[in-house]
């Protein structure tokens, strides 16, 4: 990019119609006033590197990426971050002046961002969490709860192998707990996260038997359509601090802006409203 150019970013999927970060960073340049463009490209996975290795001669600053080229993104940057290499995928990438491309991942960033601005008396090292899933998301919800110092992280799949896999990778905090036991483990939870696909629009409900919740713990669902899912109406009826997973999308965000167009976002209840109409 030359100096007298709007920078560019966009965000790289396939399909890419459901995004909502046009709308997201579209917001922020225009609350600003910066100069910028941000696109929605929609490209096939067999066309991801020679995209990626395009877009800095077109005048890209950098590129979130995602579903299906989170993990081929990590594989293809010439940079890789250590939080990114921990979660195995990538979402947010920095081209360089050289062409070069680092690759980052803020999802952990965004999750424990939005769990500290919902629930700011949750102290990490006050308590258990219990997680449920072992896809993405967990990892990068894993990462982040690793990094802030949770004692003990009680992790449940349905596909018990990928649990242990993760407590391979992310060390010795985390237990394994068999799904259908999901329950038992949830009254000693200080916070409990859904990562599955469970409870979203179209999908199953989350089964698991939710009686053992505590009043005063912090209950967050991943999920944000809807944004009341009934995890979090059943954490409401108990007493818990809810937080619902829109903000993780927003908080995510925050990285790469400032990185691509040089100004910190803010998080406001004006965002939330644009990105949810
Ligand atoms: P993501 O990247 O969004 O985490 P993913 O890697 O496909 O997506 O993971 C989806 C998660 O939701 C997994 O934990 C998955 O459980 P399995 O590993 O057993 O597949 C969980 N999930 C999806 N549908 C489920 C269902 N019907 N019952 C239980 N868990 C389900």
């Amino acid at each position: 990019m030359t100096d007298n150019q709007i920078p560019l970013a966009g965000v790289i999927g396939h399909p890419i119609g459901h995004t909502k970060s046009p709308k997201l960073h579209g917001h922020w340049l225009k609350t600003y006033g910066l100069p910028g463009h941000y696109v929605p490209m929609d490209v096939a996975p067999e066309d991801l590197e020679s995209v990626l290795r395009t877009l800095p001669k077109a005048g890209y600053v950098g590129a979130n990426v995602t579903v299906p080229h989170k993990e081929a993104a990590l594989q293809i940057a010439d940079h890789v971050s250590d939080r990114a290499a921990k979660i195995g995928a990538a979402n947010t990438l920095v081209f360089q002046p050289d062409g070069s491309i680092q690759a980052d991942n803020t999802d952990g960033y965004g999750f424990m961002e939005n769990l500290l601005a919902g629930a700011p008396d949750w102290n990490p090292q006050d308590g258990p969490a219990v997680v449920f899933g072992a896809g993405g998301a967990a990892r990068a919800v894993l990462q982040a709860l690793v990094e802030a110092g949770v004692p003990e992280i009680m992790l449940t799949n349905r596909t018990r192998a990928r649990a242990d896999q993760l407590r391979e990778e992310f060390g010795p905090r985390i237990t394994v707990v068999d799904w259908v036991k999901a329950g038992n483990v949830i009254e000693n939870a200080e916070l409990v996260v859904n990562t599955t696909s469970l409870g979203m629009q179209g999908q199953p409900e989350l089964r698991v038997p939710l009686d053992g919740l505590q009043p005063g713990s912090v209950v967050t669902d991943l999920v944000y359509v809807p944004l009341k899912t009934r995890l979090l109406q059943a954490a409401e009826e108990a007493g818990c601090t809810t937080v619902d997973g829109l903000g993780m999308l927003l908080h995510q965000a925050v990285p790469g802006f400032e990185r691509w167009f040089g100004k910190r976002p803010e998080v406001t209840d004006e965002l939330r409203a644009t990105v949810l109409g």
